[in-house]
Parts: C-alpha cells; structure tokens; sequence
C-alpha cells in the first residue's frame, strides 16, 4: 500500500513571518503567495510491516535529521496508532537553496498520507493539516496566487487566480549555498518576542494583503511590485530588530537588489522578494524573464540562475 505525491514551492509575496500559536504551528499574519511550475518535490508513503520504526529517504539518502518533523505530520494526517511507514522523497532542485523545499515537502507528504489512510480530505482541510508541518506548507496545496486567511481558530487557503490567468516568472539567484544560520521557525519566535517592530507587522499586514489583493484581481503589476518589495524590506527590519539579530542576506543578495533597481529604471517590469535565506527572488513579465536572467546571472558572486513560471497546487499522482 502506497502513495505518491508531488507539489511545488511558493514563493511568498506578502509573507508569513511569526506565530501566534506556536503548539497548533498557527499565524500571526495573513500571507499572500504564487505557486511555481517547474520545481518540485515528490513523497511516496507506504506502508511497511517489516520495519522497526518509520524511515525517510531523501533524494536516495537516508535523513535521520527531518524524520521527528516528518513523523509529527504523519501523526496528524495518518493518527497517532499507525503502522511504520517509509516515505521517500525526491526533490528536482537544491534543497539547501533557500527555496522553500520544506513547503513542497510537506504539502507532497499531506497529500500522500491523505491517500494511504484512504481520507479523501478536502484541498482546505488538507492545506491545513501542512501548514501545522510548515506554515508555508499550506500555500502549496493551491496553484498560481494564493491566499492564506489567518481566521481566529484556524487558517483558509485559497486561489486567488488561477498561474494560467497572469503567467508572471520567477528567476531565482542563488547567491550562497548552505543551511541558514537560524531556521525559519526559530528565527520567527525570537522575532515574536524581542523586535521592537514586531506588533506593528502584524497590525499592519492586512493593509498589504489588501493592496496585493487588489493588484493580483487587476493584475496590476506595478502596483504588485510595490506593495510586494515593501513587505519583504518590512519583513527584514523585523529580523534585523530582533535580538540576536537576524540578518540573512549576504553581500551578493544586495547586488541583485540593485541589479534589480536598474532594470526598473530602465523600465523593466521586474520586483524583488526575499526569503529567509540570501537568495534573491525577480518576480516579472514574461517579455522581460530573458532580460531579468541574463543580468542576474551577469551579477558579479551570483553563483546560479534559476527558472520558473506559475503553477499548479500540490496532486496526488498515484496509489498502489
Ligand atoms: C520567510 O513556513 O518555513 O519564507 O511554519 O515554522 O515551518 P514554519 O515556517 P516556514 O516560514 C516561511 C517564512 C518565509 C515567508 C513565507 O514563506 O511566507
């Protein structure tokens, strides 16, 4: 008995930074995301008898590391009596790179857990149950512009426009390999409890979600563009006010920034967003993607370029 499934990252537009309910792994904010295309993360769960306890290969190699989280998301989609289960993943681009691997991971993981215990759960339900795994986790259940509505008890998740409907790209620049100094769910506790700017994020996230909201229904790219750097650049002086600071970017994440500038002064309809992590996220028109890979990848430390467009949300591809 098994299941395969695959998603994609998302790359947030309006960010997810901050918890309120670290136990149930819920929000502190509403986040507004895009799905890519090209990139993604298989997981194939099945049962098996014969082992002792669960097993996670990853690209091939077993990972002794990700099993406790893995194992915790099992636990909520699967139960907690459950027979030992192997689940194999692979993954088409570096996991390392700072691209969200760990939100395709686990929307690929709820979706075939889902079908191994035979659940048939709603794409809400299911998006809700990834992101206890990983906050971003839930944006991936969904394809193109994704929503995710911070409600009092829970979160919702839902398209806000189909990848087909505005086929925006997004080129990657990978500017350093590595794990990160801090991870993302630590990093957003000390965030919580020691920026001096943290409440003001939170108080002020529902006036972006609100303009990117109405960039994406008018596809307004200008107007997505501003509204998208402001959050990420708000999102990052939360980090460099918490204590210890956290400052993820590197020398080359600010020479993309200003590759970026330029194209804009230029007129090249080009946006920056940034993770936590040193890579540097272009989000543009079709017409402008070869003019925005070709300068990022002439950026001086710029180590890869990488390629996407918009896609769909996370499917189950097929059981055994
Ligand atoms: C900066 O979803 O990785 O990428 O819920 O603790 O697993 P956990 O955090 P995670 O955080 C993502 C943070 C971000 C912004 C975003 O994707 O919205």
């Amino acid at each position: 008995m098994r299941a395969i499934a695959r998603a994609q990252p998302n790359i947030a537009l309006i960010k997810y930074w901050g918890k309120r309910d670290a136990g149930r792994n819920l929000p502190a904010v509403g986040s507004i995301s895009v799905t890519l295309a090209e990139l993604y993360t298989t997981m194939c769960v099945e049962y098996d008898d014969t082992l002792l306890d669960d097993e996670l290969i990853i690209n091939g190699q077993a990972d002794g590391g990700m099993l406790p989280r893995i194992q915790r998301c099992l636990g909520t989609v699967l139960g907690a009596r459950r027979r030992p289960v192997r689940v194999t993943s692979q993954c088409n681009f570096p996991i390392a790179a700072g691209l969200a691997s760990s939100a395709s991971a686990f929307a690929a993981l709820t979706v075939a857990a889902d079908a191994l215990a035979e659940r048939k759960r709603s794409t809400d339900e299911l998006a809700s149950l990834a992101g206890r795994a990983s906050g971003s986790a839930a944006r991936s259940l969904y394809g193109g512009f994704v929503e995710l509505e911070n409600r009092p008890r829970d979160v919702s998740v839902s398209s806000l426009r189909a990848a087909a409907d505005w086929p925006l790209q997004v080129v990657v620049a990978i500017t350093a390999t590595g794990p990160k100094p801090v991870g993302s769910t630590e990093a957003m506790e000390i965030s919580r409890k020691t920026s001096p700017f943290f409440e003001r994020w939170v108080e002020q996230q529902p006036q972006d979600l609100a303009a990117a909201r109405e960039a994406i229904a008018g596809r307004d790219f200008s107007a997505l563009a501003t509204v998208a750097e402001h959050n990420c650049l708000k999102m990052h002086s939360v980090m460099w006010g918490s204590r210890p600071p956290m400052i993820y970017w590197n020398s080359v994440t600010l020479a993309c920034m200003q590759t970026i500038r330029n194209l804009q002064e230029d007129g090249v309809p080009v946006f920056f967003t940034i993770d936590a992590g040193p890579q540097v996220k272009a989000v543009c028109t079709p017409e402008a993607v070869s003019q925005v890979h070709v300068a990022l990848a002439e950026t001086t430390g710029v180590e890869a370029v990488m390629l996407s467009g918009l896609g769909e949300g996370a499917a189950l591809e097929s059981t055994a």
